[in-house]
């Protein structure tokens, strides 16, 4: 298992924060706009799963959806935040599984029994917070708990170049978001084990609204893409010429 001071600081302060800037004072909503979008993105795709994992799903909106609407028998969640698990399984009960960890350290990854076990992983802007010391680790997780022949959306930064910016909620400047060109998606890619089965790529506008402005303009440019994943399908064989 690896392990990581920013993963650290998400399991213990940072997730909990999020959580509370998000939803201090309100209800959080059956599904957020944003899982909306991913629920929809999932439909239009025409990709076959019963069984899904999405890692830092927060208090497991989307997954409880998708056991709502019958899409998927069997629903696990991921999360750094105690607070939000803590909430998810107050509000949906066995409808879904949550457990408070990080994609690199998790009580999924650590079953052997869940290898393999997933037809549909989700994970919805993680990647790039995710500390470089644990990004790989996190990747073999995500590619071992799903099937052969399952899907994985990621929706993630998709900019032109390596960047990192700090993340400004936390004062001591400690944490990072990092942003790979390609976004985290080209990390499967590169591998030969996953193809692109859908892809969209587009401008957040609310972003570049706010009053928060960046020096990269390609900050703001992000993919929701769907990935095949085979270990033996993908590969045109060559053979030796006679
Ligand atoms: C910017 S939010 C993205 C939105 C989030 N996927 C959701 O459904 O609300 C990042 C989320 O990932 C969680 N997180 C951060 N680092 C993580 C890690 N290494 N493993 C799993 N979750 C993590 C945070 O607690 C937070 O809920």
């Amino acid at each position: 298992m690896r392990t990581s001071a920013q993963d650290g600081r998400y399991l213990a302060s940072e997730g909990d924060a999020f959580f509370r800037r998000n939803f201090e004072g309100k209800e959080p909503p059956e599904l957020r706009p944003n899982k909306a979008v991913i629920l929809e993105a999932i439909q239009s795709a025409r990709i076959a799963f019963r069984r899904v994992l999405e890692y830092g799903c927060n208090y497991g909106d989307l997954l409880a959806r998708l056991r709502d609407l019958a899409l998927a028998d069997e629903c696990r969640g991921i999360e750094a935040s105690s607070a939000a698990v803590a909430f998810g399984r107050e509000r949906y009960g066995d409808r879904i599984v949550l457990d408070q960890g990080t994609i690199a350290d998790n009580p999924v990854n650590s079953d052997e029994g869940n290898a393999n076990r997933f037809d549909l992983v989700i994970v919805d802007d993680v990647l790039s917070w995710v500390s470089r010391e644990t990004i790989l680790q996190s990747a073999a997780n995500i590619d071992s708990a799903l099937a052969e022949g399952g899907f994985l959306f990621i929706r993630d930064f998709f900019p032109d170049r390596k960047v990192k910016n700090i993340n400004h909620h936390v004062a001591d400047g400690s944490v990072f978001n990092f942003k790979v060109p390609g976004s985290h998606a080209a990390v499967f890619l590169a591998t030969g084990m996953y193809e692109i089965h859908w892809q969209k790529i587009w401008y957040d506008d609310i972003g570049m609204s706010t009053d928060y402005k960046c020096d990269n303009p390609f900050n703001y440019r992000w993919t929701d893409a769907i990935l095949r994943k085979s270990h033996r399908d993908w590969f045109s064989e060559s053979r030796k010429t006679p």
